[in-house]
């Protein structure tokens, strides 16, 4: 069973990251990972701290040579700013942040012991797990991209191809069409003027996803389900949807389901692909594409009223170094997570415990498709 866990705190020494189940005989490319972390950092309205830090992904178990043996692997990334023993405390709780039922929950008297591990800087790690699933799906020909299909109230509106998202990755909030981008980037920058933030929608779409993955047999074994799972996880994302999404409850079902055809050397597929890539629960072979929602950040420069936890007398809600705007950087994170969730349902399904039987598995299966 392949499963992870996470430890670190935002300005403590380090992330860490214990994997366990991963098949042995996988390539650790070092600058891929490096490179998936240095993406995470960038897109338009993000803060200081991204500029402090470049992080960089450090093995301390389950390699040799960069090649997994079968053993957990063990990762960390260093903290440039490990201040955490030094820094003040906090007794304004944000609103829309972990701070003030984290404090209730855990009787803390310092709002800073919550969001120290509430903060996102913990996605960090959770892109450097993902780029691992990443490598081992790569060896199956699947690849996953990200794109940003709203900020605030623009939202795009044109049908975007997995060429076309791999043509805008070095554009500044990785959105396919530029004329949307603009207004995307003047709705960033109005809600900054403000002192406020900017929430939106990315989109993770990933290709050469065999058919089978997931099963409609028990609840939890169904894609979608766990797909939503890993993304509801992110920090500030608040929807999931796969495919038409929402608006497929305002279409009639003859306008949504996809029709399905066969061609004799391409075997069964669809006429299009409203359903993002998943019925019943399973990959039906077309390209997954699901959507998440992010809510604007919850750090405000113009602070919002919350309460003193000492004096429980009114406050303004403390201000730490924060984004305008991380949609971008939230796909990217998305990407890490699909990857991660398609690679456990991966290995259910095939098994393995080398790369080699992985692979043989997973051919003699494709060989049995009719
Ligand atoms: C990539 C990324 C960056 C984020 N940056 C910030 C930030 O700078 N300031 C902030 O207040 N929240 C930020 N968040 C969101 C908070 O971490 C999140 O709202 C908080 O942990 C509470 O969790 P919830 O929104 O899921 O309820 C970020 C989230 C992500 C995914």
């Amino acid at each position: 069973m392949l499963r992870y866990f996470t430890a670190g705190e935002s300005h403590g020494e380090c992330l860490s990251a214990i994997i366990e189940g991963l098949v042995a005989g996988l390539k650790i490319d070092e600058d891929f990972i490096n490179e998936q972390l240095y993406r995470r950092q960038q897109g338009y309205g993000r803060g200081a701290r991204m500029k402090l830090e470049t992080d960089r992904v450090h093995f301390t178990g389950g390699l040799r040579s960069f090649e997994t043996i079968g053993a957990p692997l063990a990762l960390q990334i260093k903290n440039k700013d490990n201040s955490i023993d030094k820094m003040p405390s906090i007794a304004n709780p944000r609103p829309g942040h972990a701070d003030l039922a984290g404090i209730q929950k855990y009787a803390r008297s310092d709002v800073r012991d919550i969001l120290e591990r509430s903060s996102a800087r913990e996605t960090a790690i959770r892109v450097a797990v993902g780029s691992i699933a990443r490598l081992f799906l790569k060896e199956f020909g699947i690849q996953i991209v990200s794109h940003v299909v709203q900020i605030g109230p623009v939202g795009l509106t044109k049908e975007v191809s997995f060429e076309d998202i791999t043509l805008c990755e070095n554009s500044p909030l990785r959105c396919a069409h530029p004329e949307t981008e603009k207004k995307m980037m003047l709705a960033i920058d109005e809600s900054k003027s403000k002192g406020s933030s900017a929430g939106g929608v990315f989109e993770v779409m990933a290709q050469g996803v065999p058919v089978g993955l997931g099963s409609h047999a028990q609840w939890d074994r169904k894609l979608d389900a766990r797909l939503a799972y890993g993304l509801m996880s992110l920090q500030a994302i608040k929807g999931v949807s796969f495919g038409a999404g929402f608006s497929a409850a305002s279409t009639y079902g003859h306008e949504l389901h996809d029709e399905i055809s066969y061609e004799k050397d391409k075997g069964y597929t669809r006429l299009s692909n409203r359903a993002g890539g998943i019925e019943g629960g399973m990959s039906n072979g077309q390209n997954i594409l699901v959507r998440a929602a992010m809510k604007p950040l919850s750090t405000l420069i113009r602070a919002l009223k919350t309460v003193d936890i000492n004096s429980k007398e009114e406050s303004k809600a403390s201000v730490q170094r924060t984004d305008t705007c991380a949609v971008p950087a939230a796909g990217v994170v998305g990407e890490a997570i699909v990857a991660w969730e398609l690679a456990v349902a991966f290995l259910e399904k095939f098994g393995g415990d080398s790369l080699g039987e992985t692979k043989r598995n997973y051919d003699s299966f494709l060989s049995s498709l009719g």
